[in-house]
């Protein structure tokens, strides 16, 4: 048993302390505002392969892992999770040429992903406006984060700061870690609005529309109305995460384009945060350098996706020092590191 002070209660540090109190290791999580950062803003999108980037092969591999361990996970916490797939849609030409690129590098890295017909589009997403190219990716699952946080801080105990000796901290804060670790990540803000709709898609579609990436995701509130989640833009800057209007102008006008229905939508909720992006955006998951000090940070684009394999990560590394090379922190130079 190890005493183990989890710094930050987002969906990252949440599944860490859970997976740790599981195994019987004493736990302690820190966070002034739990449940508060990029986690709450987050659409859920359990898709490596509708956020797959080129170049991104590892990335994508730890993902699909990780979306092979969230039925589980989220039968233990008693969450549902949303099983449509993902379509990929193109409006123009050359959205159409993007969503061939993407396919090819799909099939390359081993997803399963399948083209579609127009037919096939309007079949599988009736929702969809004119839409010149598709593809089908069955596999991927989307999740409410909220509902996820809300199921971990039931469970679980957050204090506002830190009291009493551990052995062992596990820093989860996202986008602003502590001293002497803020230069491992950098904020990419993301603009993301949810909106009330009768014409919700069946799954995650993931878009372009005149070059504009945008995707749409499905939400069931426990209230029995349909959402969509619309995101998100993707900024590097130093300015707080706020909404704004140019990035609201963005998201609607493609969401909008792409699935018509969407402008008979009443708007809910439109919301910022920095997601936590690292040199060559995969995560940061071990070892920091310092012998007492792990880190479980850095998860970019795929926060709620990778919690639970972060979570048997960090866990495997407490009890058995367990390391997964392309996740190691000591990757990039750690204060400490030899
Ligand atoms: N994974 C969704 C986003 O980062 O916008």
């Amino acid at each position: 048993m190890t005493r183990i002070r989890v710094l930050g209660a987002g969906i990252i540090g949440l599944s860490v302390a859970d997976e740790l109190a599981r195994r019987g290791h004493r736990v302690q999580i820190v966070d002034p505002a739990p449940g508060s950062g990029a986690s709450y803003a987050a659409a859920g999108m359990l898709s490596p392969g509708g956020e797959f980037w080129h170049g991104e092969e590892e990335l994508t591999r730890l993902g699909r892992e990780s979306l092979a361990l969230w039925p589980e996970y989220a039968a233990r916490l008693g969450v549902p999770l949303h099983t449509g797939g993902t379509v990929l849609a193109g409006v123009d030409a050359a959205d159409a040429q993007q969503v061939d690129r993407h396919l090819a590098a799909l099939t390359d890295a081993g997803v399963p992903a399948t083209p579609l017909s127009r037919a096939d589009l309007r079949d599988r997403e009736p929702c969809l406006g004119r839409v010149t190219r598709g593809a089908w990716l069955p596999d991927e699952r989307s999740v409410d984060p909220r509902q996820v946080l809300a199921a971990l801080l039931s469970r679980h105990q957050v204090q506002p700061s830190a009291a009493g000796e551990v052995d062992t901290t596990v820093v989860a804060t996202g986008a602003t870690l502590p001293a002497p670790f803020p230069h491992l990540v950098r904020g990419v803000r993301g603009e993301i609005i949810r909106v009330r709709s009768d014409d919700p898609p069946r799954g995650t579609v993931r878009g372009w529309v005149r070059g504009q990436p945008v995707y749409l995701v499905p939400r069931r509130p426990r209230d029995g109305t349909a959402e969509v989640v619309i995101g998100a833009t993707s900024e590097e800057h130093d300015a707080a995460a706020e909404v704004t209007v140019e990035g609201v102008r963005r998201l609607l006008e493609a969401a909008g384009e792409l699935a018509p229905g969407l402008d008979r939508a009443t708007f809910v909720e439109a919301i910022a945060r920095d997601r936590p992006g690292t040199p060559d955006n995969l995560p940061l998951i071990g070892p920091s350098g310092r012998p007492d000090v792990l880190l479980a940070a850095g998860h970019y684009r795929h926060g709620v996706l990778l919690a639970p394999l972060t979570a048997r990560l960090i866990a495997d590394h407490v009890d058995r020092g367990v390391l997964e090379p392309a996740v190691d922190p000591q990757r990039f130079e750690t204060p400490g590191a030899a």
